[in-house]
């Protein structure tokens, strides 16, 4: 089976937040036959979007016209050469983590918990606890939307900053190969352990959110502001402020987008009125 369309899928069973509308989904099980989907929607004029695995998205509650490609998870994609992991793009990061752990290969422990697939993790340039992952990326293959191809890329063609990353909006990520330093598993598990802990500690991992939903700006932290502000409990809808941590918004009774939307608005004003800061959204909002 090359692709399967799941015609009017309610994208909120697909993001983490629990919100969005219906859009025509396509899920690729074929890497190869990508040009040919590619070819059947141009000549339908159709726009196209890509899912990864939908950890950092805020979806608006009307339904999408595009449709919405999303790779398939592999079954066993990972290949082992030296202190390099080859990993397919729609693999989920955390299960890598420990798939490399069992290789005897660490570097990305503090990565642990972070949701969501590889290929979404590097198109954000996701981090916790010291590490990032685009600095890890060696090589990657890439279709590449505007030139219609796999394209091979390699270090010095990416770049990663601060939760960004240069690749394109219709670049679609197959897979990648990470560099990971040489360390004995139960080292790897040590440090594994202590993170889920701080996490558990700090973050609210068993309600419905995207992560954080601004980025810190440069030398703040963006969740001690709201915090400071005393914005915690705060609830437009369904959607709350988290008591564990400001700067992450939960949607705890079935709230919709636009009750997380018009939360970020609230707390972005008060935000720049009390500390002149413009908080940037670090959620990828999926917009009509
Ligand atoms: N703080 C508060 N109240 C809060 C939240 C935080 O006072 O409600 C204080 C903390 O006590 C600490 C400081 O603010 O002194 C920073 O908090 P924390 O260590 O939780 O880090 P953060 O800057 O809020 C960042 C990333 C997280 C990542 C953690 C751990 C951003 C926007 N967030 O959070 O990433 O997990 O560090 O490394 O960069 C994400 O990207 O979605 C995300 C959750």
């Amino acid at each position: 089976m090359g692709f399967e369309w799941l015609p009017a899928e309610p994208l909120s069973a697909h993001t983490s937040l629990g919100v969005g509308g219906r859009a025509n989904v396509v899920r690729i099980h074929e890497f190869r036959r990508l040009p040919e989907l590619m070819d059947y929607l141009e000549r339908r004029s159709l726009p196209w979007r890509v899912l990864g695995g939908g950890s950092n998205l805020l979806v608006a509650d009307q339904d999408l016209d595009d449709v919405v490609m999303q790779l398939a998870r592999p079954k066993n994609g990972t290949t082992f050469v030296g202190n390099r992991v080859e990993v397919a793009a729609a693999a989920n990061l955390g299960t890598t983590v420990m798939e490399c752990a069992k290789q005897n290969l660490g570097g990305m422990e503090g990565l642990i918990g972070v949701p969501g697939t590889v290929g979404g993790a590097l198109r954000m340039n996701a981090g916790a606890y010291g590490t990032e992952i685009g600095p890890l990326a060696r090589s990657l293959s890439v279709y590449r939307g505007d030139a219609g191809r796999v394209e091979i890329l390699k270090t010095p063609d990416l770049k990663f900053e601060y939760r960004h990353s240069s690749f394109a909006p219709n670049d679609i990520m197959l897979s990648v190969s990470l560099e990971l330093i040489s360390r004995p598993y139960a080292e790897i598990v040590e440090k594994v352990k202590l993170f889920n802990q701080k996490r558990r500690a700090s973050q609210p991992i068993n309600e419905k959110s995207a992560g954080c939903i601004f980025k810190n700006p440069p030398g703040h932290s963006a969740g001690k502001m709201m915090d400071e502000l005393g914005l915690k409990g705060t609830r437009v809808g369904g959607a709350v402020v988290s008591e564990r941590h400001a700067n992450f918004f939960v949607n705890r009774y079935q709230g919709t987008a636009a009750d997380i939307l018009k939360l970020m608005d609230m707390v972005r004003e008060r935000v720049l009125k009390t500390y002149g800061l413009e908080l940037e959204e670090e959620v990828i909002v999926w917009r009509l």
